[in-house]
């Protein structure tokens, strides 16, 4: 069985994936199925990049270790891939044991052949920040991007990779190969890097300490980078006896990533590889980014519905199918939830969704469900079944040349040709005249047959609903499997169909679009308004200092929450309070997602008697305002205050 090996980017888990990262990760998963289908031995690599100064900053201001960072977050990306139904064979965590030797392995290899060398890096320095920036990284007055206060001129010790001896090799791999996927990028990569010189590649830091230790200088932590890329061979079991599949699985068949990260893996990557005298990558697919009001969509960006929510609303496969779709190799696609809604219409719910209900009702409708096995030929059934019978050689190419788009719409022409010969054989009139009955169960059989290969070459894009399809039209796993997408007559001519409930529901447009806004106001930073025209409750009678002092009001951080079933209003937070944690519900549902809250400081109310609410343990409660809307606004204390801090 011949392999294949493809792999998406280890991402940074410094925040929530987003439907950006949902691109990548379901564009590979949509390969590696279709691979497996093909009967391919598929490897399917994805992962967490945990290192880096951004992590350490990022778990400092929350008061907790980076390993407790990355690790909650991590389990958001794993549950987002569950979600989204990826069926990745490995998952690499640059914090991983194995990961972490094989690159200082890795790094002392590069070293030993005489690749990697000491030498002093010169940057502008802020004393205060203890950092190094680049020209290009100083704010406008030319001072510190982070506490723009002045820097000076420094020296520091670091370790650099000499790039210059592979310079010809990357050259002639990225414009005289087809490594580089679509390779008009070649030219771009060719004139910014490699023409002018390439230079020596910094690979070590000694200003923070979250990183990968160089073995023989620990004072020096690996460059993220080199960390990063290497995780494409150490997870396969390079340099490391974690693992043993890299003599079967190197090297890679697919790297897929994003044009921001093309740089790495077309030139860095390579050159690491070439020094370490290992095979090069097969390809690198590079796409564009999915953009939302014309910029890159990413983690700061307040403004986009977090796919959990979208996929919960539309189903999982929507979202794969519209994401898919969009986007062309290379070029960016902008992302709306009104094409989205527009294109789950028009193609899955009008289309396909269309296609099945209707082949399926007649054939119950007229047949009882189980078709007749007398056959007729109409001169329309030629194009069909040609088009059926041509169309999983066209899916083929596109997925080998990394063309998702073009698949989905190869097969969506059929889905388009079939509705059309329902229009040209109007079985609704075929139906009603009892001497067209075997032209009628030729046109539904026909139709089933059509059905049947749609679906089964759709089956690795939208995993989750062509089962669904399948057991409507009454095919078999062996009449859904790779083989028998490329021919026609598989199903029995007696198949029996399944009316079943609407896989592609219609969603009314204006409707949904008008509660999707909701939800992105709702996560929006509040902007500061004027004064809402409010009256507030009552002013309580008077207390005592000491009748106060009996509260004990804590800062915490909310590590995780989630809905509690059966109830509305309520959110069970799992919180660390400083004193070893604990779970606290409160009546906040209507006015935050689970996800609006992890990660933020919170006051509690710690020394609460427990109570049940919905039959779920409460200890304590966490404070809101009454808002001018009659809902409830988290109180937020300061981000940098450790979780315990008494408020008094
Ligand atoms: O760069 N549109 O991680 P990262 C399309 N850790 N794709 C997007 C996207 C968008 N708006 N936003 C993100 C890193 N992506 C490094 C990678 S690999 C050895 C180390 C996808 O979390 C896209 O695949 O910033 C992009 O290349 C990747 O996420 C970068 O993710
Ligand atoms: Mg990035």
């Amino acid at each position: 069985m011949s392999k294949f090996y493809i792999t998406t980017p280890i991402y940074y888990p410094s925040g929530d994936p987003h439907i950006g990262h949902c691109y990548t990760t379901v564009a590979c998963d949509s390969i590696a199925r279709y691979k497996r289908m093909q009967g391919f031995d598929v490897m399917f690599l994805t992962g967490t990049d945990e290192h880096g100064q951004k992590i350490e900053e990022k778990a400092k201001e929350q008061g907790i270790t980076p390993k407790e960072y990355v690790d909650d977050k991590v389990a958001g990306f794993k549950k987002l891939w569950e979600y989204m139904n990826i069926s990745y064979d490995r998952y690499i965590r640059t914090t991983d044991d194995y990961h972490v030797e094989a690159v200082q392995k890795i790094f002392k290899e590069l070293y030993d052949r005489g690749y990697i060398y000491k030498g002093s890096y010169k940057g502008k320095y802020c004393t205060p920040c203890e950092s190094f920036w680049t020209e290009s990284q100083l704010d406008e007055k030319g001072c510190c991007p982070e506490c723009h206060r002045p820097v000076k001129e420094a020296e520091e010790e670091a370790y650099f990779f000499k790039m210059s001896p592979f310079a010809d090799r990357i050259e002639k791999l990225l414009t005289e190969t087809d490594y580089l996927r679509p390779k008009t990028r070649a030219v771009e990569l060719v004139n910014n890097f490699i023409k002018p010189g390439l230079e020596d590649l910094c690979v070590s830091r000694t200003s923070f300490t979250w990183g990968i230790p160089v073995t023989f200088d620990p004072k020096h932590v690996v460059y993220v980078w080199v960390d990063a890329l290497s995780n494409y061979a150490t997870a396969l079991g390079f340099m490391n006896d974690h693992y043993s599949d890299y003599d079967k699985y190197w090297p890679a068949d697919v790297h897929m990533v994003a044009k921001d990260i093309m740089r790495f893996h077309a030139i860095i990557w390579p050159a690491i590889l070439m020094a370490l005298d290992q095979p090069l990558p097969k390809h690198l697919a590079v796409h564009g980014w999915i953009t939302f009001n014309g910029q890159k969509m990413s983690k700061s960006l307040g403004n986009v519905v977090d796919p959990f929510v979208l996929g919960e609303r539309y189903g999982a496969d929507a979202i794969r199918y519209h994401i898919l779709r969009e986007m062309a190799l290379g070029a960016d696609s902008s992302f709306s939830n009104e094409i989205m809604i527009n294109r789950i219409n028009s193609d899955l719910a009008n289309g396909l969704g269309n296609l099945v209900s209707r082949t399926v009702a007649m054939a119950d409708k007229y047949f009882g469900g189980t078709l007749p096995t007398d056959r007729d030929e109409g001169d329309v059934d030629k194009e069909l079944i040609a088009a059926v019978e041509g169309l999983r050689a066209k899916v083929d190419v596109c997925v080998d040349e990394t063309r998702l788009k073009n698949a989905l719409e190869e097969i969506f022409t059929v889905v388009d040709r079939s509705n059309k010969y329902i229009d040209e054989t109007e079985p609704w009139k075929l139906g009603k005249d009892e001497s067209k009955k075997v032209r009628l169960a030729s046109v539904l059989y026909n139709l089933l047959e059509a059905i049947r290969v749609i679906s089964a070459l759709l089956a690795p894009f939208m995993p989750t609903d062509m089962p669904k399809v399948w057991e409507q039209i009454g095919a078999k796993a062996e009449d859904v499997t790779y083989e028998a997408a490329g021919r026609f007559g598989v199903l029995p001519a007696d198949v029996t169909v399944h009316k079943g409930a609407i896989i592609f529901p219609r969603i009314d447009v204006d409707k949904e679009i008008e509660e999707l806004n909701a939800i992105i106001k709702n996560n929006e930073p509040k902007e500061e308004a004027a004064e809402p025209d409010f009256t507030p409750d009552e002013l309580a009678a008077q207390i005592t200092i000491d009748d106060f002092a009996k509260a004990d009001l804590r800062v915490a951080l909310v590590k995780s929450a989630e809905k509690v079933k059966k109830s509305k209003k309520l959110l069970c937070l799992q919180l660390d309070d400083g004193f070893g944690g604990r779970q606290v519900v409160s009546g906040i549902a209507p006015w935050y997602a689970p996800e609006d809250l992890v990660g933020k400081k919170v006051i509690i109310v710690a020394n609460l008697a427990p109570a049940k609410l919905c039959g779920v343990e409460s200890q304590g409660m966490i404070l809101a305002a009454d808002t001018p809307d009659g809902g409830a606004a988290v109180v937020f204390p300061d981000q940098s205050l450790p979780c315990g801090s008494k408020i008094r």
